[in-house]
């Protein structure tokens, strides 16, 4: 609603309040007193005959008093004339249409005074560009005689005869910020398909900057200042390269009542294969492990208890590796750095929080489904009818009646040598295809210095 210097049709602005000092300046005057007459009555009222000096004196007392009073007046009335100049009503537009307003009114009274002529002010955003307030953003849009006025030089601008104001809606404006550069954690890439997995690229954290907003708290990635790169997971399967035929029998869940019988048929038969124990049952037959090694087999770790690790927490998940080393370590004086997952279960999560304990995970190419006790010839069938150069079969020592392994294991080893095969540890498998890294062939991993693992 118009308030005191609110813009008015043409022609009504004598009404108002503000246009009374010049009404009264004009009509008024000092007294009324009409300078023209004055002079005259004084000089017809005073008689000549009074004596020669005293009519003189008293006609240039008179002089003076009525050139006084012509000052008094001119004065009032100039200043009047001025009052009522300077305090005017002029017309101005406003979106094409005219209106009347006191010249010299701010724009930001005119604009107040006037409901911003009905725009609706702008949007205060957060970073993020989501509303926080309807109103938040500036008030009004404002061109002023051809020239774009910000908000805060409204005060400064004042209206005059034929001003021209153009006022459109209020533009948003987005909330304060503070800025800080962060880490950023580097991601995994892990391919699949293989079942030998190894990180073949460490990753390193990169660094951004990121804004939060004052009022939302949102927190929004500006700009990358170094890249992060990435932890990559390989998956190969064995190509042996060369002339030779190779393929490893693994045998999991040891070590058990049955580990001595199928060490001594591979010692007897001068075959190798590779054992992934469990730290929990190494600790209770600590030379069953040392055996293994000791007839030139590998060792390596099926982890602590034979959790499924997708199912454990970081510290659990690190821990189920790390024991399970530490009780094989323990029981044969070195370390293994290779696992084998329980289930082969090692996603992503697992990489990015325990890559850094081990060398590889290997999967297997050849199910004997053995745990299924099929009867041995099934499973030397299945070995012998699913090898190929570089495949890896899957066999058991432990963790239930072993006995059709222990039977079909001569079988298998004179079947696979009947067709050419040479059976050896998975190391020495990887050994035959130089696509693995010496240091993952050799168990000597060591995450690099400045290398981080992804979050997870
Ligand atoms: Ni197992």
């Amino acid at each position: 609603m118009p308030r005191k210097t609110a813009a008015r049709p043409n022609g009504a602005s004598g009404a108002r309040p503000g246009a009374k000092p010049h009404a009264r300046a004009v009509q008024g005057g000092p007294s009324g007193a009409h300078p023209a007459k004055q002079p005259v009555r004084v000089r017809v009222a005073r008689p000549a005959a009074v004596g020669q000096s005293a009519p003189r004196h008293r006609t240039s007392a008179s002089g003076l008093r009525a050139a006084l009073i012509a000052f008094g007046f001119l004065l009032v009335f100039g200043l009047g004339a001025g009052y009522a100049f300077f305090w005017r009503d002029v017309q101005v537009t406003v979106n094409g249409a005219s209106t009347s307003v006191r010249i010299g009114t701010p724009l930001d009274s005119f604009l107040e005074d006037n409901g911003y002529f009905g725009v609706a002010p702008g949007h205060l955003l957060s970073i993020g560009g989501n509303v926080i307030t309807e109103d938040g953003g500036t008030r009004a849009t404002v061109t002023f005689d051809g020239r774009s006025v910000a908000a805060d030089a409204w005060t400064s601008e004042h209206l005059g005869d034929g001003s021209s104001i153009e006022v459109g809606p209020g533009a948003d404006v987005e909330e304060g910020h503070t800025e800080e550069t962060v880490e950023v954690a580097p991601q995994i890439e892990k391919q699949a398909g293989g079942a030998i997995q190894f990180v073949s690229q460490w990753g390193r954290a990169g660094k951004k900057t990121v804004w939060t907003g004052e009022v939302s708290g949102e927190q929004v990635d500006r700009e990358v200042l170094e890249p992060a790169q990435n932890m990559v997971v390989s998956s190969l399967n064995v190509h042996p390269e060369g002339e030779g035929k190779y393929i490893a029998l693994t045998f999991d869940d040891g070590p058990s009542g049955y580990t001595q019988r199928i060490l001594d048929i591979l010692a007897e038969k001068g075959a190798k294969a590779t054992f992934f124990n469990l730290g929990s049952q190494v600790v209770g037959r600590p030379a069953l492990a040392k055996a293994v090694l000791d007839g030139g087999n590998e060792l390596a770790s099926h982890t602590n208890q034979h959790m499924n690790l997708p199912d454990c927490d970081r510290d659990t998940l690190r821990s189920e590796i790390s024991t399970s080393f530490d009780a094989i370590e323990a029981a044969v004086g070195s370390r293994p750095q290779m696992i084998r997952a329980p289930y082969g279960a090692f996603t992503d999560v697992e990489w990015a929080r325990a890559g850094d304990l081990i060398s590889c995970n290997v999967l297997w190419n050849i199910d004997t489904l053995d745990w299924k006790r099929p009867g041995a010839q099934a499973i030397v069938d299945g070995v012998l009818s699913g090898a190929y150069n570089g495949a890896i079969a899957l066999m058991h020592d432990g963790g239930g009646n072993r006995d059709q392994d222990i039977e079909a294991l001569p079988a298998i080893i004179d079947g696979l040598r009947a067709q050419g095969y040479e059976l050896v540890t998975v190391s020495e498998l990887m050994a035959t295809d130089s696509r693995f890294p010496r240091e993952v062939v050799e168990g000597a991993v060591k995450m690099p210095e400045g290398a981080v693992l992804p979050a997870a």
